[in-house]
């Protein structure tokens, strides 16, 4: 039956857009569709591979394996039998769009055929009940219930601050939007504090960051030897040189500089963004990529900022928009290097 995520419920385009992405990374063949605003289903049956897209997934509350659909809970428990739950484990029925008492009858309906006991804080198992609009799903998860640990890591929570430092989620977002798996490497060029270098560490992705100003650079890499992290450096480099020796990147994500709260050193933030695109063609070219996949550069930059990229070397593959304050909208652009 494949299986089915649950977004975060904000009203953009990038939830959906980032597990698509994720489905895309681990399975390139699987096929996504949207069975509501909140609810994807895909065709992806590995177990690992969907535990994997739940616990990347920033905007995803529940990623699990898709048990079955139907009008009635009687209908929708008909698959779930004595062997569902393993001896000694312990459940709970979740939901984003329906309300507590038919997840307790539900729950009522899985206990009498399980046998298993409910632990509402701490389940092993979590069944998770939506309604699409149409008609109910219900989804099943080994992996408990998803917490997220952001807190930790905002920017003053860390020990290099400046203004121009983004939350992880978004930082998650755009590190997830350039399609990049574990073991794979994964530049920053213009990183700042070191936000989505964070996140692409903690993910298990080598990493790389660079920016222009030394002391910022020091500070970014206090940050990730602040979260003791080992897989990731950064480096005093100007990344609109369209001549660094980075062959060997897969993806790309960035908070493009504009002068607000960052430096671009008197350039026009169109030109960085020009400049650099010219060079990222040059550091993704295809030529060694034995599995032929897509190779990405994710860049945000606020939405009125004239986006003007190569376009003989990228597609511009999706957009997605960020309200953040009256004079500030972030425009997420996802560029797909052409072969
Ligand atoms: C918007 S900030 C990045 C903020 C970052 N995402 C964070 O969360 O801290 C952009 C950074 O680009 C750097 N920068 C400006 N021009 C650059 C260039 N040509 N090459 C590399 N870095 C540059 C600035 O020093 C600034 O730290």
């Amino acid at each position: 039956m494949g299986s089915i995520f649950v977004l975060s419920g904000e009203d953009y385009t990038f939830p959906s857009a980032e597990i698509r992405a994720l489905v895309e990374t681990y399975s390139p063949s699987s096929i996504c569709e949207n069975l509501s605003t909140r609810i994807i289903h895909s065709d992806l049956n590995d177990t690992n591979l969907i535990s994997k897209i739940n616990q990347r997934g920033a905007y995803c509350r529940f990623g699990g394996w898709l048990l079955s659909k139907g009008s009635s809970i009687e209908q929708l428990s008909e698959i779930i039998g004595s062997e569902t739950i393993e001896t000694g484990k312990t459940f709970v029925v979740d939901s984003e769009t329906l309300d507590r008492p038919i997840c307790a009858d539900l729950g009522a309906l899985i206990k009498a055929k399980t046998n298993a006991s409910v632990s509402l804080e701490n389940p092993d198992i979590v069944f998770q009940l939506e309604s699409t609009g149409r008609e109910m799903v219900l989804g099943m998860s080994k992996d408990g219930l998803k917490t997220f640990t952001w807190r930790q890591r905002r920017p003053r929570a860390r020990k290099f601050f400046l203004p121009s430092a983004i939350f992880p989620k978004l930082a998650c977002l755009l590190v997830n939007l350039s399609r990049v798996k574990e073991d794979e490497y994964f530049l920053d060029p213009f990183c700042g504090t070191g936000s989505l270098l964070i996140e692409s560490c903690l993910m298990g992705v080598n990493t790389l960051g660079f920016d222009l100003t030394r002391w910022i650079a020091r500070g970014a890499q206090m940050n990730l030897k602040g979260f003791s992290i080992e897989n990731g450096g950064v480096v005093r480099a100007d990344s609109t040189n369209s001549h660094l020796p980075l062959r060997f990147v897969d993806a790309i994500a960035t908070d493009v500089p504009y002068g607000r709260a960052s430096s671009t050193k008197g350039k026009e933030t169109k030109t960085i963004i020009k400049e650099f695109t010219k060079a990222a063609a040059e550091i993704l070219s295809a030529s060694d990529d034995t599995l032929k996949r897509s190779k990405y550069c994710v860049l945000m930059r606020p939405s009125e900022i004239e986006f003007d990229y190569d376009e003989s070397a990228f597609e511009l593959c999706e957009e997605h928009f960020l309200y953040v304050h009256r004079t500030l909208t972030r425009a997420i652009s996802v560029l797909r290097r052409r072969s």
